[in-house]
């Protein structure tokens, strides 16, 4: 008796503050990337390999994330899932506000090319072109005219320590100078997103850790939000927050760095 009267008014109260006035950390809780309940499956041969079984994936504006885990895992898998790359079958994922699965390829595509840097394991340099020429092509398809191109591209090359091979092709240049010609093609429009597929498994450990910096100093200064995967565990010292994931499933969202440094 006793507790069924005080239980009441502390339910009113409650059930008042819930309607009324949500908590203030859910009002300010504005993911920059929030996916739920990604799934996706390939058909090998005769069977269907299920490679995202049920991902949610909650990143913070100006974070830097690592999603690590073994090889066939489902990395490169979930990456471009939530990039916008290739529509799970089933999931959401909302990026900047935006519920990108919702939208029509052509709206996803301009969504990726106003906000999204992308930085791959191979380079994905044109032959043909100079350092400056490939970090210029990007901001072109952005409509940015051609003075204001070459100046923002060039400026981004010097930032990551190549105003001297502006005028380079990538035939003149070494693996560490090309996935930094990369780099600054993904960041020369400013993304406020930035999806990284083993950026540095090409590089030696010097040139890992001149990306994973670049990529650090992206997040800390002008609030990007990095989204790395890899399994390359040197870079766990780099990142704000480990996401571990295994056979498709995530099995820690906030794995501790130290738990890596002895694997390699
Ligand atoms: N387009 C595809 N068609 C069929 N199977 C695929 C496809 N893409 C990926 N897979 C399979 O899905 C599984 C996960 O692949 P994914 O590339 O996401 O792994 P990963 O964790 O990035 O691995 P790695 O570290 O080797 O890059 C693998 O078994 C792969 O063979
Ligand atoms: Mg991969």
């Amino acid at each position: 008796m006793i507790n069924a009267l005080r239980k009441k008014p502390v339910e009113i109260e409650e059930a008042t503050a819930s309607a009324a006035a949500p908590r203030p950390e859910e009002v300010d809780k504005r993911w920059a990337i929030e996916a739920r309940g990604l799934r996706k499956s390939f058909k090998a041969g005769h069977v269907m390999v299920d490679v995202l079984k049920g991902i949610d994936l909650l990143i913070e504006p100006g974070e830097i994330v690592l999603v690590m885990g073994p090889s066939g895992s489902g990395k490169s898998t979930l990456l471009a899932a939530v990039s916008g790359l290739m529509k799970p079958d089933q999931g959401s994922v909302v990026a900047l506000d935006t519920n990108i699965w919702k939208m029509s390829r052509q709206k996803i595509d301009k969504f990726r090319l106003a906000n999204c840097g992308f930085i791959f394991q191979g380079f994905n340099l044109f032959p043909a072109l100079t350092a400056s020429q490939q970090v210029q092509i990007v901001l072109k398809f952005m409509k940015i005219k051609p003075a204001a191109r070459k100046a923002a591209a060039e400026a981004t090359l010097r930032d990551v320590g190549l105003g001297h091979r502006l005028g380079n092709r990538p035939d003149r240049m070494s693996g560490g100078e090309k996935q930094r010609v990369a780099i600054a093609r993904a960041l020369a429009k400013k993304p406020k997103l930035i999806f990284a597929d083993e950026p540095t498994s090409a590089l030696d450990g010097e040139n890992g850790n001149i990306v994973m910096t670049l990529l650090r100093k992206c997040a800390k200064e002008q609030g990007a939000t990095v989204l790395c995967v890899t399994h390359d565990a040197r870079l766990a010292a780099f990142a704000d927050r480990i996401i571990t994931i295994e056979d498709g499933l995530i099995t820690s969202t906030n794995a501790d760095p130290a738990s890596f440094a002895h694997h390699h």
